[in-house]
C-alpha cells in the first residue's frame, strides 16, 4: 500500500525574490489599483510580467483564481504562482485557508516538491499572525492531500513529500508565524489522518479494525487512552442499540472509548465527543437502492471526525478532559439482522420500535450518548452522517446543528467561524419529538416524511437527560465534496470544528 503524500511545514526569514524554491506563491486582491510590496518587488525582477498579466485581463485576483509564471535569473524561484484572494475588504482567515489549499493542490499537480508561501504578506496586519499561519498551514494540508494508497501503478513520480514554508522578510513576525504553523500542522495532519481512514473502504475498515486504529493512536499519543467493548461486553452492558444494528454482519460491533486526561485539568468541564461510525450502511433489511450505495462507506465519518479531533486535541496538549466515544457497527441485511417491527431495549433502558432498519445511526448513538452521560460529561457533542434530509435542507456547505442548550450551540457556531467548517442551527424537540413516540414502545426510530434531520435529533435528545448537548448532522458536508478542494472522497469535516470548540472551552 502506498503512503499518502507527506506534507511538512516550517517558517523562514527570507525575501520572496531571494527564495530558492520550486514554487513561490504570492497573493493578490481583485480590483486592486497597485501591486502590494512583495509582488511589486517580484514584478520588477520579472520585467513587469505580473503587471502585464493583470493588464491583459488574464489574472483578475478573484477568489480561487491562480496563474503560474516562470522564473528568470533575477529571482531564485523556479516558478511564481499568483493566487487570487478576491476583494480585500471581504478577506477572512478562511479565504487564506482556501488560498493555501489551492496553492498546495497546484504544487502536487505540478510535482513541485518545495512550495514557499508569501500569501499572507498581502493582507498586512489585518489578522493575528499566529491565527493566520495556523489557517494557512491547515489549508496546505487540505490541498496537498490525495487519497491514492491503493493505486499500485506508478504514476510517473507522484510526489512522496511536499515541503512547504511560510516565508517572511520581517524577522519580528517569525515567532508568531511559526507557532501558528506548528498548531496548524497538528490540526491539518489530524484532518488528513481522518480523511485517509474515512476513505478506506468497508472491507478494510470494520468495527474491529477501526478499534485497532484507535488503540494504535492512543498508544502513541501522550495523555490518550483507549478501551474497547466487544460484542460480549456490549451484551453484558445491555447496549441493545449497537448490538441490534451490528447483528446482521459478520463484522461484529464495537464501542470505542478514547479518553484524554491531561495534567493540570483536574477541575474544568469534562467534554464528551460522540461520533457515529457505521463502517458500511447498506440500509439493512430496509435496504437502500443500489445507485451510489458505495458512498455509504463514508457513514463512519462522524466517528472518524472524533478520532481525528482527539488526535489534534491531545497533540496540542489542550488542558481539557475529553472523552471520544465511537459506536461502530456495520449495517447489513442477513438472516441475523434486526428487522422492522423489532422492539429494542437500549442501554438507557428506553425501548425503541424499529420501523426502518436504515435509521440505524440513531440506534448506535443513543447507547453511546447514554454512556457519555454515565461518564458524567458536563457537555456532550455528537456528530454523524445521520440523515439524507439534512443534505436536502442545507446542501454540501453547512452541517446542521441542533441541541438542548443555546449556549453550547453558540459555542459551536463560534468554532465554525474559527475553523471554517460551517454549521447552521436547525430546530428540534417539541412537535418534532412528538413524531418519534411509538404506540408500543417508548420511541420509534423514524418520524414522518418531513423534517428528518430535526426528528432524528429529537430522538437523540431523549438520551442525554439534562446534560448540555448538541448534535451535528454532517451528512452533506462529508459525502458530496468531490470538486471543492481537489481530489475525491472524504472532506475530513469535523476535525477542525471539534478541535476549535475544545480550544475555545479551554479559553473560558
Ligand atoms: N447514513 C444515512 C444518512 C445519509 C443518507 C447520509 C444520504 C448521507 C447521504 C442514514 O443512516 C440513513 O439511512 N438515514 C435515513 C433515515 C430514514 C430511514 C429515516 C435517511 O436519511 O434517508
Ligand atoms: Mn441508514
Ligand atoms: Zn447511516
Amino acid at each position: 500500500m502506498k503512503k499518502i503524500i507527506d506534507v511538512s511545514l516550517k517558517c523562514r526569514n527570507v525575501h520572496a525574490d531571494k527564495c530558492k524554491t520550486d514554487l513561490l506563491c504570492v497573493a493578490l486582491f481583485s480590483k486592486a489599483k497597485t501591486l502590494e510590496k512583495t509582488c511589486e518587488r517580484l514584478d520588477k525582477k520579472l520585467g513587469g510580467a505580473i503587471a502585464k498579466l493583470i493588464k491583459l485581463g488574464d489574472f483578475k485576483g478573484s477568489e480561487g483564481e491562480i496563474a503560474v509564471l516562470y522564473g528568470n535569473n533575477k529571482i531564485s524561484a523556479k516558478r511564481v504562482m499568483l493566487v487570487g484572494l478576491g476583494e480585500k475588504k471581504k478577506v477572512t482567515l478562511d479565504t487564506l485557508r482556501s488560498a493555501a489549499s489551492k496553492a498546495a493542490s497546484k504544487a502536487v499537480a505540478l510535482k513541485a516538491a518545495t512550495l514557499s508561501l508569501a500569501l499572507h504578506s498581502a493582507v498586512g496586519d489585518k489578522f493575528d499572525n499566529e491565527a493566520l499561519a495556523q489557517a494557512i498551514a491547515e489549508g496546505v494540508c487540505i490541498g496537498g492531500y490525495r487519497y491514492d494508497e491503493y493505486i499500485t501503478e506508478s504514476e510517473n513520480g507522484r510526489l512522496g513529500s511536499l515541503k512547504v514554508e511560510l516565508i517572511d522578510s520581517n524577522l519580528a513576525k517569525l515567532e508568531k508565524l511559526s507557532k501558528g504553523i506548528k498548531n496548524g500542522s497538528v490540526v491539518g495532519k489530524a484532518q488528513s489522518y481522518a480523511r485517509t481512514i474515512a476513505n478506506r473502504p468497508g472491507n478494510v475498515i470494520t468495527p474491529a479494525s477501526l478499534a485497532a486504529e484507535a488503540r494504535k493512536l492512543a498508544s502513541r499519543t501522550k495523555g490518550l487512552s483507549c478501551s474497547v467493548f466487544d460484542k460480549k461486553k456490549l451484551t453484558a452492558k445491555g447496549m441493545g442499540g449497537i448490538l441490534a444494528v451490528g447483528s446482521g454482519s459478520k463484522n461484529e460491533p464495537r464501542l470505542i472509548v478514547l479518553k484524554y486526561s491531561p495534567n493540570g485539568a483536574a477541575k474544568g468541564p469534562v467534554v464528551g465527543l460522540v461520533g457515529k461510525a457505521v463502517t458500511f450502511d447498506s440500509g439493512g433489511i430496509s435496504i437502500k437502492p443500489s445507485a451510489n450505495m458505495d458512498q455509504m462507506k463514508f457513514d463512519k465519518s462522524g466517528g472518524i471526525a472524533v478520532l481525528g479531533a482527539m488526535k489534534a486535541i491531545a497533540e496540542l496538549g489542550l488542558k481539557v478532559r475529553v472523552y471520544g466515544i465511537i459506536p461502530a457497527a456495520e449495517n447489513m441485511p442477513s438472516g441475523t439482522s434486526y428487522r422492522p417491527g423489532d422492539i429494542v431495549t437500549t442501554y438507557s433502558g428506553k425501548t425503541v420500535e424499529i420501523q426502518n432498519t436504515d435509521a440505524e445511526g440513531r440506534m448506535i448513538l443513543c447507547d453511546a450518548l447514554h454512556y457519555a452521560v454515565k461518564q458524567k460529561c458536563d457537555m456532550i457533542i455528537d456528530i454523524a452522517t445521520l440523515t439524507g434530509s439534512c443534505v436536502v435542507a442545507l446542501g454540501k456547505y453547512s452541517a446542521g446543528v441542533m441541541g438542548n442548550n443555546d449556549g453550547l450551540i453558540s459555542k459551536i457556531e463560534q468554532a465554525a467561524k474559527d475553523s471554517g467548517e460551517k454549521v447552521w442551527h436547525l430546530p428540534s424537540g417539541g412537535d418534532y419529538l412528538e413524531e418519534m413516540k411509538s404506540k408500543i414502545a417508548d420511541l420509534k426510530n423514524i418520524g414522518s416524511r418531513w423534517g428528518g434531520a430535526c426528528t432524528a435529533a429529537s430522538f437523540l435528545g431523549e438520551f442525554v437527560g439534562k446534560t448540555k448537548w448538541a448534535h451535528i448532522d454532517m451528512a452533506g458536508v462529508e459525502m458530496f465534496v468531490e470538486s471543492k478542494q481537489g481530489g475525491v472522497g472524504s472532506s475530513g469535516y469535523g476535525v477542525r470544528l471539534l478541535t476549535s470548540l475544545v480550544q475555545n472551552i479551554k479559553k473560558k
